[in-house]
């Protein structure tokens, strides 16, 4: 299928990168939110992303004019899917949510539309099974930041057709990014092995094997790691990677479980840098974001 239109559904951190990531591969992109004031913050996301894009010489002048223009906003789902060739949904990960988002592309998306999740652990299989278009379903997993990671995860279950992954594959080679297939499996390859490393970083922080820091530091210098794990688990969001654990515990065994700390810190509400305090405190930061 000629993918030219992309609806992104939910425009939370993922969706508005995803959608920032359809534009620049110059697809019409309509971006979709319950909330107004999250769509009106992903678009001024959006725009600051190309600017810093442009600034850094990632991303031309014209390109951008080009991209910003293709992007519109809707809080109506089925408004946003009618003219899509590719859906992305990139909603909370719960999965009753996806189940019902599934069937309503069934019931308003375009005869031959694609739909892919943006999950980052759940079971496309799961996740798809009230819908009848089972052939064109697929996981499209992004990272975050998505400008700036390369990578997307095509997870294909055992009813995706060789012709969705083919166009996804399309889709993403015009986004800029890198891809692997995937055969679906709990956490695919990068939620696994990110989940275990991240409940490791937590596991030693509660036995007293060295401070926070001391933590992030050793994997950034020692290992190479871009960010140390705690750094990224409070970009992530210590709630999200709670779920993850929970969700890879009940699939995949004791290994996963998650570790006390971690649960500890998301029932005080310390979820990373948006709630302004995770491992790590950004309250000041936060304060000083808001003067400006
Ligand atoms: N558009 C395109 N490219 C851009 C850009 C834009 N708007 N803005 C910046 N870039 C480019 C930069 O020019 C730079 O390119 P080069 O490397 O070629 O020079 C690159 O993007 C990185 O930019 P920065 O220099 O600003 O980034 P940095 O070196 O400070 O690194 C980081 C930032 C990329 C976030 C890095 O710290 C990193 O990789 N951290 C790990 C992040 C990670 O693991 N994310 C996955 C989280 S898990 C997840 O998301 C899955 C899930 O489902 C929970």
């Amino acid at each position: 299928m000629d993918v030219k239109t992309i609806a992104v559904i939910g425009a939370g951190t993922m969706g508005r990168g995803i959608a920032y990531a359809a534009a620049l591969g110059g697809y019409k992109t309509v971006l979709e939110d319950v909330s107004g004031q999250v769509l009106e913050s992903g678009i001024a996301w959006i725009r600051q992303s190309f600017e810093e894009g442009v600034a850094r010489g990632k991303v031309e002048a014209g390109v951008r004019d080009q991209a910003l223009p293709l992007i519109s906003t809707t809080s109506h789902v089925e408004d946003a899917i009618r003219d899509a060739e590719l859906i992305i949904e990139a909603v909370p990960e719960e999965l009753e949510m996806k189940l019902e988002l599934f069937t309503i592309f069934d019931r308003f998306a375009k005869a031959g539309a694609i739909f892919a999740s943006n999950t980052s652990s759940l079971s496309i299989t799961d996740c798809t099974a009230g819908s009848v278009s089972r052939d064109r379903c697929i996981g499209m997993h992004f990272f975050n930041p998505v400008p700036k990671m390369k990578l997307i995860e095509l997870v294909r279950t055992p009813l995706t057709s060789d012709e969705t992954v083919a166009t996804c594959r399309e889709v993403a080679r015009r986004m800029g990014k890198e891809v692997v297939i995937v055969n679906e499996a709990p956490g695919f390859i990068t939620t696994r092995i990110n989940a275990l490393i991240g409940n490791e970083a937590f596991n030693m922080l509660e036995a007293g094997i060295a401070t926070p820091e001391d933590i992030d530091k050793a994997l950034k210098f020692g290992l190479n790691h871009p960010m140390g794990p705690f750094e990224l688990v409070d970009l992530v969001g210590l709630d999200v990677r709670l779920k993850i654990l929970e969700y890879l515990h009940s699939t995949l065994g004791e290994k996963y479980r998650p570790n006390s700390l971690l649960q500890q810190y998301v029932k005080e509400g310390r979820l990373g840098r948006k709630s302004g305090c995770g491992v790590y405190d950004y309250s000041q930061q936060k304060a000083a974001e808001k003067k400006t």
